[in-house]
C-alpha cells in the first residue's frame, strides 16, 4: 500500500444522514410575543444569556437581541461566553459552538435548546482516525477548524474559526512550518492557495457550502452586473473564483456594509440575512444558486441543523435544565490550549 492509500484510509470519513430542515412551530403573532416573553423570563430566572449563530432562525436572532444576548460568528461567540457575566450560557447553534463554550467556561452552565444539532464536518472527523492521521505526520503541525468535537480540538495545535484561518496560517508559514488540516477541504484549500503554505488536507465538507452552483452563479452574476458577490470560505474553489469577497460570517456581513454595490448575492446560509439587512437596510440579498446541474439540495442553502434551533424547544430547556453540554474535564483541558492560542492570537492581530 502507498503513503497515500494509507492516509485515505485512515481518514475513515463515516457516512452520515443529512436531517431533513425543520421549520419552525407554526404560532401566531400573539402566541410568539408570549413565548419570547416566557423566554426572557426564564433567562432572568435562570441568570442566563442567549449566544446565537447568525444561520440561527430570525426568532432566534431577535430574541437573543432583545434579551441582552449576542449573535455572532463562531469565533465571536466564543469570546463573549467567555468574558459574559452569566452563569448559564444558551448556545444557539450547534453542538460544537456550545462545546467550546463549555471548554472556555468549564465553570459555567451551557445548555442548547437541542442536543442533536451537529454539524457536516463534525460528523465527518472522529478522533480516533483523526489521531491517527496526526500519527502518521508528526512533523506537521495540527490545526483544526472550530467545527470539530472536543476531542478532535484536544489533538491538535490550533484551533481556528474562518475568520483567522488565514492569518493563523500566514503565522505558521513565516515559521517554517508544514500544516496538517481538519476537516473542512474546500476551507483548506482556500488557506493553502492564498497563503501558500504546505497542507495536508482532511477531505470533510459542509453540507451547506458544497451545494452552491458555479454556472448557476456566474448566469445570476450576468443577470445582475451591478452586485458583489459575498462567498464563505467552506465553498468550494470554482465558487470563491466568483467571489468579490471571501470570508467569515461577520466579515461578510461588515463588506455588505461598506461596499457601494446596491445588491449582493451571498454563498452562505440564508439565516444570515436576518443581520445582513439590519447592517444595510437599503441593500438587496439574493441567495447564491443551490440549483442546476447536479443539484441535489440535501439543504438548499440552510443548515438543516442550524434550523433545529426553535423558541419552543429553548423554552423547555430553560424550564427543565436539560440539554446540558458536558465535557470530559480532561479532553477540556486539552483543547482548551488551542482554543486559548486561537483566542490570543485574535487579541493580538
Ligand atoms: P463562521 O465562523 O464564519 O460563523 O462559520 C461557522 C460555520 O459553521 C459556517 O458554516
Ligand atoms: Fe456545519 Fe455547514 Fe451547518 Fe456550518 S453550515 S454548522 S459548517 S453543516
Amino acid at each position: 500500500m502507498n503513503a497515500n492509500t494509507t492516509q485515505m484510509n485512515v481518514m475513515n470519513i463515516p457516512l452520515f444522514d443529512v436531517p431533513a430542515t425543520s421549520m419552525p412551530a407554526l404560532m401566531t403573532v400573539p402566541e410568539k410575543n408570549a413565548l419570547k416573553a416566557r423566554i426572557r423570563d426564564l433567562l432572568k430566572r435562570e441568570n442566563a444569556v442567549m449566544v446565537a449563530h447568525y444561520y440561527t432562525d430570525p426568532d432566534i436572532q431577535s430574541l437573543a437581541e432583545e434579551s441582552g444576548g449576542y449573535i455572532a460568528d463562531s469565533l465571536e461567540m466564543a469570546r463573549f461566553g467567555k468574558e459574559h457575566e452569566a452563569t448559564t450560557l444558551v448556545v444557539c447553534g450547534v453542538r460544537f459552538m456550545g462545546e467550546t463554550a463549555k471548554i472556555l467556561s468549564p465553570e459555567k452552565r451551557v445548555l442548547m435548546p437541542t442536543l442533536e444539532a451537529t454539524c457536516s464536518l463534525d460528523l465527518a472527523c472522529p478522533a480516533e482516525s483523526f489521531s491517527k492521521f496526526c500519527d502518521l505526520h508528526p512533523e506537521r503541525t495540527v490545526v483544526v477548524y472550530a467545527n470539530t468535537s472536543a476531542a478532535v480540538k484536544a489533538r491538535a495545535d490550533w484551533v481556528v474559526t474562518s475568520s483567522i484561518a488565514v492569518k493563523v496560517a500566514e503565522h505558521l508559514a513565516a515559521q517554517g512550518k508544514k500544516i496538517l488540516w481538519a476537516p473542512d477541504r474546500y476551507l483548506g484549500n482556500y488557506v493553502e492557495q492564498v497563503t501558500g503554505v504546505d497542507m495536508l488536507c482532511w477531505q470533510g465538507s459542509c453540507v451547506v457550502h458544497e451545494e452552491f452552483k458555479t454556472q448557476a452563479l456566474e448566469m445570476l452574476k450576468e443577470k445582475h452586473p451591478e452586485a458583489g458577490v459575498l462567498v464563505h470560505p467552506e465553498s468550494p474553489a470554482s465558487i470563491i473564483a466568483l467571489a468579490d469577497v471571501v470570508g467569515s460570517t461577520t466579515q461578510l456581513i461588515n463588506a455588505a456594509q461598506q461596499m457601494p454595490n446596491p445588491i449582493f448575492i451571498v454563498a452562505t446560509d440564508k439565516g444570515i440575512f436576518y443581520k445582513m439587512s439590519q447592517a444595510a437596510p437599503e441593500k438587496t440579498f439574493i441567495e447564491a444558486p443551490t440549483m442546476g446541474e447536479g443539484a441535489t439540495c440535501r439543504s438548499c442553502a440552510h443548515c438543516p441543523w442550524m434550523a433545529m434551533n426553535g423558541l419552543d424547544n429553548l423554552a423547555t430547556t430553560l424550564e427543565s435544565g436539560n440539554n446540558e453540554i458536558l465535557v470530559d474535564p480532561v479532553i477540556g483541558q486539552q483543547a482548551m490550549v488551542p482554543l486559548q492560542r486561537m483566542l490570543d492570537f485574535a487579541r493580538q492581530g
